[in-house]
């Protein structure tokens, strides 16, 4: 597979794409980013590292940050997790409160801020500090130990979280958090703020599309049948209300996040991690999912 080739020719193609896009405002220390900045890496299960543009700069992971926090989570408590968290898409935006109320404060997924605030709630009752057993866990996935949490970016996010803290009342107040509030949106909002670049992703990424095994080190993240069940959560779950449209364009398991991130995965050969700050009014990267479509239309390979 010809990777560098088609990655430079995505690079090339991409240029009228980073425009169009709008960068996440309503965190103010993710609107410091330039607009037209493009990113991309292949890992393949091989180890094999391929690259283009911004591959190698730290950006905000924000919900990317969902899937790894599920992983720890799913790993700990296993399927009684589905007690607490739907497996359903949600069909509403990430941040939404309205199912909360008609679904007895049960979040349709561990994808969407509520499902992700439910899933934090376990790291936090499991761990003193979540968000450090949390930065721990994204440093052994990628094999690099200086992976840390943005400060200014979880600050900045934590002074704009009234929804978050809403959402978390709200089910608070149906018995679905153990924790204390503020403790949980702290985590959640740390674990948002950690940065990592596209070839960390993607490294980081890889387990799933490997049976649940990082295949640098051998190291067991999950079990076999749970990687099957968290990929399958990213395909129909993982770009927010836009996913029906991304997995008809794309055709692979992803997921996204606000800081303009998209991590994908084709198991059993490699993980993808594209990175460009202009989102889609899904809140996925506008770029990003063009790239990610022409990657799997010159390559020809996808799920499907
Ligand atoms: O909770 C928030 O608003 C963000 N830190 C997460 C944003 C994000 O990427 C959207 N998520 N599903």
């Amino acid at each position: 597979m010809n990777y560098p080739r088609f990655l430079e020719q995505i690079h090339a193609d991409i240029g009228p794409w980073l425009e169009k896009g709008r960068v996440a405002d309503y965190i103010p220390e993710l609107a410091n980013v330039p607009l037209k900045t493009f990113g991309m890496a292949i890992v393949t299960m091989a180890g094999d590292v391929f690259r283009v543009g911004d591959a190698d700069y730290r950006f905000s992971i924000q919900s990317i940050s969902k899937l790894f926090a599920c992983a720890m989570a799913f790993g700990l408590v296993g399927d009684s997790l589905w007690l607490r968290v739907g497996r359903e898409p949600s069909g509403t935006a990430f941040n939404s409160l309205v199912q909360l109320e008609s679904e007895n404060g049960k979040p349709r997924n561990p994808f969407i801020n509520a499902g992700a605030l439910v899933v934090s709630d376990i790291l936090c009752r499991r761990f003193v500090s979540a968000e450090n057993a949390f930065v721990e866990f994204m440093r052994r996935l990628s094999g690099d130990k200086t992976i840390d949490y943005d400060l200014r970016v979880a600050e900045s996010e934590l002074r704009h979280s009234h929804r978050n803290y809403a959402m978390a009342h709200f089910m608070a107040s149906f018995g679905n958090m153990n924790m204390p509030v503020e403790v949980v949106i702290n985590a959640y909002s740390r674990q948002c703020a950690v940065a990592m670049s596209c070839v960390e992703l993607a490294k980081a990424a890889l387990f799933l599309g490997n049976q649940g095994i990082v295949p640098s080190t051998g190291e067991r993240v999950i079990d076999e049948t749970s990687a099957k069940r968290l990929s399958a959560l990213m395909l129909t779950c993982g770009t927010y209300d836009a996913v029906g449209d991304f997995v008809y364009r794309v055709g692979l398991p992803a997921k996204s996040g606000v800081g303009g991130g998209i991590v994908a995965v084709l198991p059993g050969e490699m993980a993808a991690c594209v990175w460009s700050p202009g989102l889609d009014n899904y809140g996925n990267s506008l770029a990003g999912v063009v790239a990610l479509e022409r990657l799997t239309t010159l390559t020809g390979r996808s799920l499907f």
